[in-house]
């Protein structure tokens, strides 16, 4: 093992602060993996303990005015049948997930101008008047518009930077600007949402310094949530052809996140076990502390397909609940039962 990069990770641990070479070096040094990932499931043990949170995703909508070269939800894909939820039916979702015991709701969705700010606003606060607390990861929208989600009552956004390297973040997102994705993050810090944000790992032409500077914005951010996982190519896009991010990749980005950010909380994500079976166990021993397993019902989940693979397609809410908590039992862990906000500690000197 390199003794330079194995100090660096005992640097990360005493004091969380890296430069953006050191955390190249980590990156690129594949013999320090298994050194990297203990200390992220330490760390991770340390500040936010044992339980894993568990929140429940409802993907109410597939329809997107924008056209991400990455995703399959894209305006220009017509080769998936769109559908969007009545409020009534995602309340109705909501109510089921409460029912299988989930304390928070992520209401995931495209870009669908059909949810007016009336509308979501009615949505927020029949969910809010069932005690559950909400995610919100609709994409961007205004500061007015944020502020009339959180007034409603969403307790928490998420929404991925993607990328920080600002020429790539041009090419995959046509129409879109780097700053006003920024713009969002730091208008829902203001408005006093817990912000959470993350990237994609292995996207074409990313650079290991570039995944550096993902990292280091999400320290800047201070991010109270960060969920990142490896670009999964779909037939469906303009990407179809690239190679695609790797598991391995993802578990290292995701647990210097930790080392850095050793309060936040940190999903080990769906689209990690869609590249490994056992995905989420290994991310939640190497930093992960958050799930976020399936509450849509029906025909829906196979209808949200932002890449090939996606897991638990053709499973249940109830089938997916069990599968979970077993999971996390299986190692040692336990389902949390509060309702998981961050609990900041004190920053090292
Ligand atoms: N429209 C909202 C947004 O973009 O923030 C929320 C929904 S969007 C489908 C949620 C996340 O899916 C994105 O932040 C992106 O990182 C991820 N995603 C989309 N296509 C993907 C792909 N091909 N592989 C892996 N993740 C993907
Ligand atoms: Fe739309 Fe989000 Fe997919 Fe981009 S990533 S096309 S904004 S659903
Ligand atoms: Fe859905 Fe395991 S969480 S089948």
């Amino acid at each position: 093992m390199n003794c330079k990069v194995a100090d660096i990770i005992s640097k990360a641990r005493a004091t969380q602060h890296l430069t953006k070479q050191e955390i190249v070096s980590l990156l690129g040094d594949n013999d320090i993996n298994d050194r990297l990932f203990a200390a992220a499931d330490q760390v991770r043990a340390e500040n936010v303990g044992e339980a894993v949170h568990l929140r429940g995703l409802i993907e109410f909508s597939n329809i997107c005015r924008q056209n991400c070269f990455y995703c399959g939800l894209r305006r220009d894909n017509a080769g998936i049948r769109r559908y969007r939820l009545e409020p009534d039916t995602i309340l109705a979702f909501a109510a089921k997930a409460k029912a299988y015991g989930y304390k928070t709701l992520v209401l995931q969705s495209g870009e669908d101008d059909f949810y007016t700010t009336d509308r979501l606003q009615q949505i927020i606060s029949g969910i809010k008047a069932l005690g559950l607390v909400i995610t919100l990861s609709i994409g961007e929208k205004s500061r007015a518009e944020y502020a009339a989600y959180r007034q409603a009552g969403a307790d928490r956004y998420l929404l991925r930077i993607e990328t920080t390297d600002r020429r790539l973040y041009a090419a995959l997102h046509p129409g879109m600007s780097w700053e006003n994705r920024r713009r969002c993050l730091w208008d829902l810090k203001e408005l006093g949402y817990e912000v959470g944000t993350g990237c994609l790992v292995g996207l074409p032409n990313q650079s290991l310094e570039a995944l550096a500077d993902d990292i280091l914005f999400f320290q800047e951010l201070d991010a109270d949530m960060v969920g990142l996982g490896p670009f999964i190519p779909n037939a469906d896009t303009p990407l179809r052809s690239a190679q695609g991010g790797s598991f391995t990749a993802s578990l290292k980005v995701m647990a210097i996140t930790r080392l850095l950010l050793p309060d936040a909380n940190i999903p080990a994500t769906t689209a990690m076990e869609t590249l490994n079976k056992n995905g989420r166990i290994i991310a939640l021993q190497s930093g992960a502390n958050v799930a976020m397993p399936n509450v849509t019902e029906g025909e829906y989940r196979q209808l949200y397909a932002l890449y090939p693979g996606k897991i638990c397609i053709n499973d249940t809410p109830a089938h997916c609940r069990g599968c979970i908590s077993g999971k996390i039992t299986s190692i040692g862990r336990t389902v949390a039962g509060d309702f998981g906000f961050r609990v900041k500690r004190a920053a090292a000197k």
